[in-house]
């Protein structure tokens, strides 16, 4: 069956499209990979000679891209083209949650999917399998089924295209989308027709394990995905609801997570207290699933999972309630430097970074902030602000209160305090009795992800409130 599928194409240049094909690519040299996407901008990034500016940062995917662009790996514009010369269309659009109409707040916005459908029907020759890598709410692929047998209908010749529809969901995390391509815990395959699914099968066969591929029928792949995602923000936000209640008591949070986590009934991954989830999708995901379940008349389990986004929002908002406290009780014109922007480490990506937050309620309460990340943009980071700040008090002026720190001696001259929001490895080598002496005192540090050793900075002059540690270290009576 594999050697009927010679030419896949993808939907979609973003954080899922560019690495999921470039590892098909690198492992399938057999196969004709092109990626496409409406945006021109983002298809010039992905072919940029100068590696360092593909539109996504993902430890490996340089390399990845550099050795299979132009041979079997293709970026481009042309949606005609290389719809019409594929035997297989993956579909990887954004699938935003929905800002008006019904549903607007919670939906899923699948008027991405629902283009891209559209796009497959009407350029698709012969036959195509259709398979959705894009997270959507189950029962899509009827939506998909919908919209290619109409155009089928529109033909009414014998030699109509013919469309098969596969749930094949993605479960790559990002900073580690590579590793977890090349070493997925499985790949999902749903669907009504088992040649098609073979086919899809065949394609990961070529470097996963059999047993790792999963068959199922389309709507439990489709609600797979949602579920698997609502487990795991809620585990997170298990573990900041109890980070408070360490703090209050004196227990470790740290030492907490690593006692559940040996339970192997609970296990040690996940676990991890943070300034709450960000990313693009579990916020969504999670909505999407509370609206589904309303739809079906389950106002409890709606309930149930919308608590996890709550918990997540609290994390956020108490955070920086305590910043605000700790420096007196007003943060009005006071330096505060910022050590990461990202949603976590090793990806460039802010969607729904929790920093966007817990930096606008900063600046909103009067504060100048000194942000550095390593990969995350100037442009981003501004972008993202400029519009939070204006969505929750459009009367702060934003210009002259944000800077972008090219070092920590510049984050750190004359600041407060810092708060460390993404667990970047660079972080962890700060020297602090160095950047210690150019705060201004009573300095603050705020690690909101864990990453201190608090015993080797007890000597030091700095105050550390460390996120779930009960025994912080306060130079302050
Ligand atoms: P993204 O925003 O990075 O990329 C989506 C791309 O689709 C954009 O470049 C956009 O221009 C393009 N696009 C939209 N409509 C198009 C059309 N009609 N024709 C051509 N191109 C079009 O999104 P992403 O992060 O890659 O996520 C894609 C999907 O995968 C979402 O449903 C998401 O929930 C899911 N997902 C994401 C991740 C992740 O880590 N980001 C992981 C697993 C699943
Ligand atoms: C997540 C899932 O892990 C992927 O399996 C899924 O495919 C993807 O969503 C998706 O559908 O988009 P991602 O959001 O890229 O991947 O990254 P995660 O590692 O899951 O982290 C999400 C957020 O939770 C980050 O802000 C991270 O800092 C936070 N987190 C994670 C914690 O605070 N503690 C933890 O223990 C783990």
């Amino acid at each position: 069956m594999n050697n009927d599928i010679k030419t896949i194409c993808c939907i979609g240049a973003g954080y899922v499209g560019g690495p999921t094909m470039a590892v098909i690519a690198d492992k399938c040299k057999h196969l004709k990979v092109i990626v496409v996407d409406l945006n021109k901008e983002k298809i010039d990034s992905w072919n940029d000679e100068d590696l360092k500016k593909l539109p996504v940062y993902e430890p490996g995917l340089k390399d990845l891209v550099k050795r299979c662009r132009g041979k079997n790996l293709f970026f481009k514009t042309d949606i005609k083209q290389s719809i019409a010369e594929s035997d297989m269309v993956f579909i990887s659009v954004n699938t935003p949650t929905k800002e008006s109409g019904l549903g607007a707040g919670e939906a899923s916005d699948l008027k991405y999917i629902e283009s891209s459908a559209r796009s497959i029907a009407k350029f698709a020759v012969g036959k195509t399998i259709v398979v959705e890598k894009s997270t959507i709410p189950v029962k899509t692929a009827e939506v998909i089924k919908t919209i290619l047998i109409s155009s089928q209908k529109d033909l009414r010749n014998e030699s109509a295209e013919s469309f098969t529809v596969l749930s094949s969901p993605e479960f790559l995390a990002e900073g580690t989308a590579i590793n977890d391509l090349l070493n997925p815990s499985r790949v999902l395959i749903g669907g009504d027709s088992e040649t098609a699914i073979n086919a899809l099968a065949d394609i990961y066969k070529n470097w996963i394990d059999e047993d790792k591929i999963l068959k199922t029928n389309i709507w439990s792949s489709e609600l797979s995905k949602l579920t698997a995602n609502a487990f795991l923000a809620q585990r997170v936000s298990s573990i900041n609801s109890i980070s408070a209640l360490c703090e209050e008591t004196g227990a470790d949070i740290s030492e907490v997570a690593k006692a559940v986590g040996m339970d192997y009934r609970i296990g040690k991954y996940f676990l991890k207290s943070g300034p709450g989830f960000g990313g693009s999708c579990f916020k969504k995901d999670i909505l999407n699933l509370v609206y589904i379940s309303k739809f079906y008349g389950l106002n409890e389990v709606a309930n149930y999972w919308n608590q996890v986004l709550e918990i997540n929002k609290w994390q956020q908002n108490r955070l920086t309630t305590i910043i605000v406290k700790k420096l007196f009780g007003t943060i009005a014109n006071k330096k505060i430097g910022v050590l990461g922007f990202a949603f976590k480490a090793n990806t460039n990506d802010t969607r729904e970074s929790p920093a966007i937050n817990i930096c606008t309620d900063l600046i909103i309460e009067g504060a100048n902030l000194s942000i550095l990340d390593p990969k995350v943009d100037k442009i981003s980071i501004l972008n993202d602000l400029y519009k939070s700040v204006l969505k929750k008090n459009n009367s702060i002026e934003v210009k002259n209160n944000i800077e972008i720190a090219a070092c920590y001696e510049q984050l750190a001259s004359g600041s407060d305090a810092i708060v460390i929001l993404t667990e970047w490895e660079d972080f962890k080598n700060i020297e602090w009795q160095k950047i210690s002496k150019l705060m201004r005192k009573p300095s603050w540090i705020f690690d909101c992800r864990e990453i201190l050793d608090i015993n080797q900075l007890r000597e030091s002059d700095l105050n550390i409130w460390k996120l779930g540690f009960g025994s912080n270290i306060s130079n302050i009576t």
